[in-house]
């Protein structure tokens, strides 16, 4: 790939980052990630976490179906061996994903005993090692997603200290969840609410290293919330739980307010007709409504006939044969 292009490729998905939808395991799966592309025709959604041993040991390469229409997709990798890393990296990006993502941010036991995750925070030379192999091996972006620290690190030493290691080796982009993560004692789900949110860390990273792409992750609510990040010369903003509980209220002003552009869809009941032939396709396929269907329940909330949308689906999308019958159905409660 030629240079031009490359650094073209590199511009546009930092520019789709200004906005994007963080990588959440059993949640931002394709069918997710083509829903909220529904929503967003422009903001940078992230795969699930999928293991490197998983995609080079295990060959699991179904880990990596997408739909084209998902694209600007990021797939985002656990591990912490260089040569693995990278070898997963060459079979994302060849897979067509515009963008490799270190986690370095996921506090689970099950990702602690593997060394990747959060964990990670602790040895910012290995992290500097497996980008720079994946670097190596890819010719699409290489960024990682991090925490401020683990358990009694100092943010303000330790965070100066990866970012500088880490950009070293290339790394100009970084989406930093802004809060510690705690390795002993919390839940991954208390990991995200426990530790205190620090934005101000991250403001202060932007003033140090006013050169790199610096997205701020952790407790935005809200479009106007993320619009203030924005403003306040962060680069980018991750949205997590509030994109996925309410797509419509979060992501639908995305495309006009963060990047100048015409919204596809004027109401979210557009936006679910346009899913229609999609779970159409899906479930002709032998697949199960339901498995699209979950992450469609929260786009009516806060609206009249929103409870009613959700039970007409938890009810029915189960049931053998559910399909775009039932979708239609739960719609009309809403008329
Ligand atoms: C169900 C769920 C799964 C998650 N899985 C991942 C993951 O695979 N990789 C990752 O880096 N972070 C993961 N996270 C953390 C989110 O990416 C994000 O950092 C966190 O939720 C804070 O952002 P928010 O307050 O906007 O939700 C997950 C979060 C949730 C709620």
């Amino acid at each position: 790939m030629g240079k031009l292009v490359k650094s073209t490729i590199k511009s546009d998905i930092n520019h789709s980052a200004r906005l994007s939808v963080a990588p959440m395991m059993d949640w931002t799966d394709r069918h997710c990630r083509y829903f909220h592309r529904l929503i967003s025709q422009h903001a940078l959604l992230y795969t699930e976490m999928v293991t490197s041993p998983a995609l080079v040991r295990g060959r699991a390469l179904h880990l990596l179906d997408y739909n084209p229409e998902e694209q600007p997709v990021a797939l985002q990798l656990g591990g912490s061996d260089p040569v693995e890393l990278a070898e997963a990296a060459k079979i994302g990006a060849d897979a067509g994903y515009c963008e490799i993502n270190l986690n370095v941010g996921c506090p689970s036991d099950r990702v602690q005993s593997g060394t990747f995750g959060a964990v990670l925070m602790r040895d910012a030379p290995l992290v500097a090692e497996c980008c720079a192999a994946m670097i190596a091996a890819v010719s699409v972006p290489v960024t990682v997603k991090c925490r401020i620290g683990v358990d009694d690190q100092e943010p303000q030493d330790v965070l100066p200290d990866f970012l500088q290691r880490v950009s070293d080796v290339g790394v100009s982009r970084f989406a930093v969840h802004a809060r510690k993560a705690w390795l002993k004692g919390l839940s991954p789900k208390e990991n995200r609410d426990i530790p205190p949110l620090d934005y101000a860390i991250v403001q202060a990273m932007k003033q140090q290293f006013p050169e790199l792409h610096l997205s701020l992750n952790g407790g935005v609510a809200t479009l106007d919330d993320a619009l203030q990040h924005l403003e306040a010369g962060l680069d980018g903003v991750m949205i997590g739980r509030a994109a996925y509980h309410q797509p419509w209220e979060v992501l639908h002003g995305v495309d006009a307010r963060v990047f100048g552009a015409e919204a596809a869809h004027k109401t979210p009941q557009e936006v679910v007709r346009a899913m229609l032939p999609y779970i159409d396709a899906h479930v002709t396929s032998g697949g199960k409504l339901g498995q699209i269907s979950k992450h469609m329940l929260g786009v009516f909330t806060g609206r009249p006939g929103a409870r009613a949308w959700r039970r007409v689906l938890s009810e029915g999308a189960h049931k053998p044969m559910a399909g775009t019958a039932l979708v239609e159905a739960a719609l009309s409660e809403l008329d």
